[in-house]
Formats: structure tokens, sequence, C-alpha cells
């Protein structure tokens, strides 16, 4: 790993209570959270085609996501659980995506930022539904998903490098750390990602 995102605020136990206590709303959260997080890899390629760099391994967390998605799928079908006609609208999200920097170079570094900082904070809590879910299979399942979204996490800044000097990624990097933790601890538990 490139760089080590430390988050500065840890999920409470009481985040991982609420989940567990509706297991169905969490999938189908889960899922839609995938759907999205392959659609955003997508989008960074569409807004910067130019960027040759980060093409290919866009386009594998793109499919890995969408990998994610369809098993999470494969779980809630086969418990008759049906993908949610609408969802609350992923405020953690909106507010991380509203401190990003206007101007096109500035922008995209503080979304790829963003994102990193999004895929460990999945990690930690996929972690913490592997640690305590009870069911043997999910458990796996979830053991499984948080490696991964750990390592998609080192990826976007990685992918940085080759545009923007290590200084620079680190100071938004450290700047994002701080607002993602205020974000997250001022939001309620829910049976959601976020
Ligand atoms: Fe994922
Ligand atoms: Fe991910």
């Amino acid at each position: 790993m490139e760089f080590e995102v430390e988050l500065r605020w840890k999920t409470p136990q009481e985040w991982v209570d609420a989940v567990l206590a509706d297991l169905p709303s969490f999938l189908q959260d889960h899922a839609d959270c995938e759907r999205k997080a392959s659609s955003m890899a997508m989008s960074f390629i569409a807004k910067c085609p130019d960027r040759v760099e980060m093409i290919p391994e866009l386009i594998e967390i793109a499919l890995e996501e969408l990998v994610h998605f369809k098993l999470v799928y494969e779980v809630m079908d086969s418990k008759g659980i049906a993908l949610p006609k609408q969802l609350e609208s992923d405020n953690y999200i909106a507010q991380l995506i509203k401190k990003c920097r206007s101007g096109l170079n500035e922008r995209l570094l503080d979304r790829m930022v963003v994102a990193s900082i999004v895929e460990a904070r999945g990690a930690e809590r996929f972690r913490m539904v592997a640690e305590n879910i009870e069911d043997v299979d999910l458990k796996k399942f979830y053991d499984m998903l948080w490696k991964s979204e750990f390592k998609h996490s080192d990826v976007f800044l990685r992918l940085a490098l080759s545009y923007w000097p290590r200084e620079t990624i680190h100071q938004r990097l450290n700047y994002f750390l701080d607002e993602e933790a205020i974000i997250c601890k001022s939001l309620p538990f829910r049976a959601a990602l976020h």
C-alpha cells in the first residue's frame, strides 16, 4: 500500500447494532452503494478520458464493484428481498462532495481523495459487519468485501500520484480525513452503510 488511509473517527458498536437489527434494509442500501461505486469509477473515465494512466485500473474497480453488486443482489434474491424503489439520500457522500473544490484539476484530485476515504470507511464498516454477524456465509462475504474495499482506498491515491505531487495529495488527504470524521460523527445510525 502506497498510502495508509487512517480514519480519524471510529464507528461505534451502535452502528453495527442498527445494521443487524434490520439486515434487509442494510442489504438494500449496500447493493445501492456498490452500484454507485461502479458508476463512480466509470464517471471518472468519462470526465477525464485523457488521463490514460488511470483508465485500466478504474475499469478494474468498476468491474469489481459491479461484481460486489451482483453478489449482494444474489444474497438479497435468496432471501426474497427486492431492490428498493427509492432510498433516502446519502448525506454522507453529499456533504463530502460539497467540500470538493471547483476547477477541473482541483476537483478531480478532491474527488479521488474522497473516493479513497469512502472506500476506507466502507472497509471499516464491512469489517465490523463481518466480525459481528452470526450467519456464517454472510460473515465470509463481508470478510471478503472489506479487504477488497480496503485495497480500493489505496488505488485512488496511487493513481493520483501520476498527476499530482505526493505532498499535494497528502495535504488534501489530511484535510478530507478531518472533514470526513466530523461529517460521519454527525450522522444518525441507521441500517445503511452511511
Ligand atoms: Fe464494493
Ligand atoms: Fe470499493
